[in-house]
């Protein structure tokens, strides 16, 4: 028996692989590699010592995806499969609902013919839009602002509906915080495409000197110093939810849904100072303008996930800012892994719409 892991390659997804593994799971892994690179793949057998079935198939492909159950004996999924970035789902709203939403709708028609009803989704804060009351529980009012937020909220009401229909799923909605860090071997963690939206990574590219300041989105906000407030999440922490979650999955029917964050909120100058402490590199940074659909404060109430599934983030922010590091330092261009610096503040350019075939 097996878990099919779709969206194995990226970041949350390759990091859930090794704690699978490594707990002794059998997997198989689905990507199309349009935000992820083969690399990886290596990577995740490397830090575990484990094989495992890789299928570079699109998800949108139905029948490339019953041959995945035809050979394998899945007995349950973990869905990370989608596109993220908020700023280009606004762009490109068409791709974003498509891949997305499509996706997941071609995975439950084949999980549902295969009378396989144990799913794990990836959702996203994102779904709590302008939140009101701290910290974040999972019954606060949902609201999404953007087409990247709608597709999480939309695919959780389809997985809601799916239940309703039928009460032999069991499935787990995890919407996750700020997910940031890498695996503590340095072999695997945050690759994004160009210049990063997040803040994380940001800052990481700026200490190795690929990026020359950060721009610090708004020092106005009402929080304890003007800076947005988000809860960080180290992404092993994270990946041993979907574990917890996948537990809870054989043994209960119905469909949940848990907030996975720390619960402590930290603001963007503390990000910056921890990041310079576990890095021993000055950040330099400069206020800037707000950035618009940004919210001040974000942090969860992350007790229906430790009452439920016995789960708790463990890690500090210190160990993602030093585990961060090692990763940024021990690949300089992610995956890519026969680039060097060439020059300081140089930026990869290639688009990842055009380079992907859009
Ligand atoms: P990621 O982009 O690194 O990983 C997603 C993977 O899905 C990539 O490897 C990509 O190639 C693959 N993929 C996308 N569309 C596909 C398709 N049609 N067929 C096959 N493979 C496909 O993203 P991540 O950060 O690992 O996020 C994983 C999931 O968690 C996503 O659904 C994301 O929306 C959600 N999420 C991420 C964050 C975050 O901050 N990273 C926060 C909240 C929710
Ligand atoms: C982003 C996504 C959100 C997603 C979340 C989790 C946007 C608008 N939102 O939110 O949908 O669920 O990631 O990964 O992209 N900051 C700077 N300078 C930067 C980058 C960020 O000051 O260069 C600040 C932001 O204003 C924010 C904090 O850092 O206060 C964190 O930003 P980011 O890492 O982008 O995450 P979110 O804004 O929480």
């Amino acid at each position: 028996m097996a878990i099919l892991i779709t969206g194995g390659a990226g970041y949350i997804g390759s990091h859930t692989c090794v704690e699978l593994l490594n707990t002794g799971y059998e997997i198989v892994v689905l990507d199309n590699f349009i935000n992820s690179k083969p690399e990886v793949i290596k990577r995740i057998t490397e830090i575990t010592g484990c094989t495992f079935k890789f299928y570079n198939h699109d998800l949108l492909d139905k029948k490339s995806l019953e041959q995945v159950f035809l050979e394998n004996d899945i007995e349950a999924v973990i869905h990370f499969a989608g596109l993220k970035a908020v700023g280009e789902s606004v762009d490109l709203p068409l791709q974003y609902y498509y891949n997305n939403i499509t996706s997941t709708l071609v995975l439950c028609e084949t999980l549902q013919k295969y009378d396989v009803k144990k799913l794990v989704f990836s959702s996203s804060a994102t779904v709590y839009g302008l939140p009101e009351r701290f910290p974040i529980s999972e019954d606060s009012p949902l609201r999404a602002l953007n087409p990247y937020g709608r597709t999480k909220l939309m695919i959780e009401e389809i997985l809601q509906d799916l239940y309703v229909s039928d009460k032999n799923w069991s499935i787990s909605i995890l919407r996750y915080f700020n997910p940031i860090g890498a695996h503590g071997s340095g072999q695997i963690g945050e690759d994004p495409n160009g210049v990063p939206n997040n803040l994380m990574p940001y800052i990481a590219q700026v200490a190795i000197g690929k990026l020359k300041e950060l721009n610090v989105f708004g020092n106005q906000y009402a929080t304890k110093d003007g800076t947005g407030v988000r809860d960080y999440i180290h992404v092993v922490d994270l990946a041993l939810g979907h574990l917890r979650a996948l537990e809870k999955n054989t043994y209960s029917k119905g469909v949940e849904v848990y907030n996975l964050g720390t619960g402590k909120g930290y603001s963007v100058l503390e990000m910056i100072s921890a990041f310079e402490e576990a890095s021993g590199k000055k950040i330099p940074y400069k206020v800037v303008d707000s950035r618009p659909g940004d919210v001040a404060v974000c942090y969860a109430d992350p007790l229906k996930a430790e009452k439920d599934l016995g789960w708790i983030a463990k890690k500090g922010i210190d160990e993602m800012c030093v585990d961060a590091w090692r990763w940024q330092t021990k690949n300089p261009y992610g995956y890519e892994i026969n680039q060097e610096i060439k020059s300081p503040y140089f930026i990869k350019s290639e688009d990842f719409l055009i380079r992907n075939k859009y």
